[in-house]
C-alpha cells in the first residue's frame, strides 16, 4: 500500500468515526437518553444497569492477593528492558527481534493504555455494575492480582499497572492442565489452587507461578542473569493454548 493510499484511507476512517459519533448523538436526543451528567460506572439517565457485583465476574485460576505474600506481585518491563530490548543498534534490522521493543509495539504492550479499551471498559461497568473486573483480569492482570479490580474502574489502577500485558505476566503463566511435559514445579502449584481451572482452562482463568520463576522456550540457557528469579523451561510457553490463557 503506497503512503498516499493509507492516508487516505485512515482519513476516511476517520471521517466514518465522527459522522457515527454525531450520528450517535442525533439519536440518543431523539430517544430522549441522556450521554452527559451521569456517574461514570454506575449508569446514567434513563439505562438501566444490572445489579451484578464482584463475585458475578469471578473465575477460577489465581486469585487476588494484595498482600504479595501468596503469590509475588507482576513487576513492571522496566525491569528487563536493559538486557532484553534496545541493543540492536543497526536500524535496518527489525527491532522486534528484541522481546521488549517487539512487545511496547504491540497490542500486549497496549491493553491497558488503550483509549478504546478504557472506553469500553466504562460502557460494561454501565451495563453491569463492576463488569470491568473482568475486562482488568485480562488487560491489566499486575492490577487485578493487586486486588486493584473490585470497583471495575480504571481509575482505581496505579501508574505501573498500564504496562498492561508484561514480560513478567507471560512468563510467569502456568499450563493450567498438566501435562506429561508439565515442568516438575508446575505440579503442586496447581495442587495448592483453592480454585482450579482444570476442566475448563481458557476466558481468564490463568494459573501464575506464586515464585518469581520466568518460564520460557529454552532448555539451554547457559547462565541465568536474573538475579534470585529462576528460569526454567515451559513447553507450554510454545503452544498456541498459552495464547488461551
Ligand atoms: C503475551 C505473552 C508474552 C509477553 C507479553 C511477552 N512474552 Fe516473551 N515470549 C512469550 C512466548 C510465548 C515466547 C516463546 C515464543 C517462541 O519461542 O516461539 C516468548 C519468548 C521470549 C524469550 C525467548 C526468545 C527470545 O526472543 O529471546 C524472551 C527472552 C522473552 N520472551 C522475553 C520477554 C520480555 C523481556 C518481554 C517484555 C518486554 C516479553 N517476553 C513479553 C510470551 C510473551
Ligand atoms: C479472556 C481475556 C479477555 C477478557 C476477559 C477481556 N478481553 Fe478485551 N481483549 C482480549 C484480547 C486477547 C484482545 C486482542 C484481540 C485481538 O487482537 O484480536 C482484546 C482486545 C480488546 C479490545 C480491542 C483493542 C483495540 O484497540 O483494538 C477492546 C476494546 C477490548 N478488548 C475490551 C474489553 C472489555 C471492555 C472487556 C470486559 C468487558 C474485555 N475486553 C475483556 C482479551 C480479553
Ligand atoms: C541482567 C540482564 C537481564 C535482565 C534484567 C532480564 N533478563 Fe531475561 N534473560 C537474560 C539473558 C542473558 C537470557 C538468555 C537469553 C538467551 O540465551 O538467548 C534471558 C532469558 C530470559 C528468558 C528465557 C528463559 C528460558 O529458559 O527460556 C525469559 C523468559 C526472560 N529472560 C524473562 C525476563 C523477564 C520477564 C525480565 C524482567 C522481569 C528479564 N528477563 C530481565 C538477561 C536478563
Amino acid at each position: 500500500m503506497s503512503q498516499s493510499t493509507r492516508y487516505r484511507r485512515s482519513g476516511a476512517i476517520a471521517a466514518c468515526v465522527i459522522g457515527a459519533g454525531v450520528l450517535t448523538l442525533i439519536g440518543t436526543e431523539v430517544l430522549g437518553i441522556s450521554l452527559r451528567g451521569g456517574d461514570r460506572g454506575t449508569g446514567s439517565g434513563t439505562q438501566q444497569q444490572l445489579p451484578t457485583t464482584m463475585e458475578d465476574f469471578f473465575q477460577p485460576g489465581t486469585q487476588p492477593d494484595p498482600s504479595g505474600e501468596i503469590v509475588q506481585p507482576i513487576i513492571h518491563s522496566n525491569n528487563c528492558v536493559a538486557c532484553h530490548g534496545q541493543y540492536l543498534l543497526d536500524e535496518k534490522v527489525p527491532s522486534y527481534a528484541e522481546a521488549w521493543d517487539g512487545w511496547i509495539n504491540s497490542i500486549k504492550g497496549h491493553t491497558a493504555r488503550d483509549p478504546i479499551w478504557k472506553a469500553a471498559v466504562a460502557i460494561a461497568n454501565q451495563d453491569a455494575a463492576g463488569a470491568g473486573e473482568y475486562c482488568i483480569r485480562c488487560h491489566v492482570p499486575r492490577g487485578w492480582l493487586a486486588g486493584r479490580s473490585e470497583t471495575g474502574l480504571v481509575e482505581d489502577l496505579d501508574d505501573l499497572d498500564f504496562d498492561g500485558v508484561n514480560c513478567h505476566f507471560c512468563h510467569r503463566v502456568v499450563n493450567p492442565v498438566l501435562t506429561k511435559d508439565s515442568p516438575k514445579e508446575d505440579g503442586p502449584i496447581l495442587a495448592a489452587l483453592d480454585f482450579p481451572p482444570t476442566g475448563a482452562p481458557g476466558n481468564a482463568r490463568w494459573v501464575l507461578d506464586p515464585n518469581d520463576v520466568r518460564r520460557g522456550p529454552f532448555d539451554d540457557v547457559p547462565l541465568n542473569m536474573h538475579g534470585e528469579a529462576d528460569i526454567i523451561f515451559s513447553p507450554f510457553h510454545l503452544e498456541s493454548a498459552m495464547c488461551g490463557t
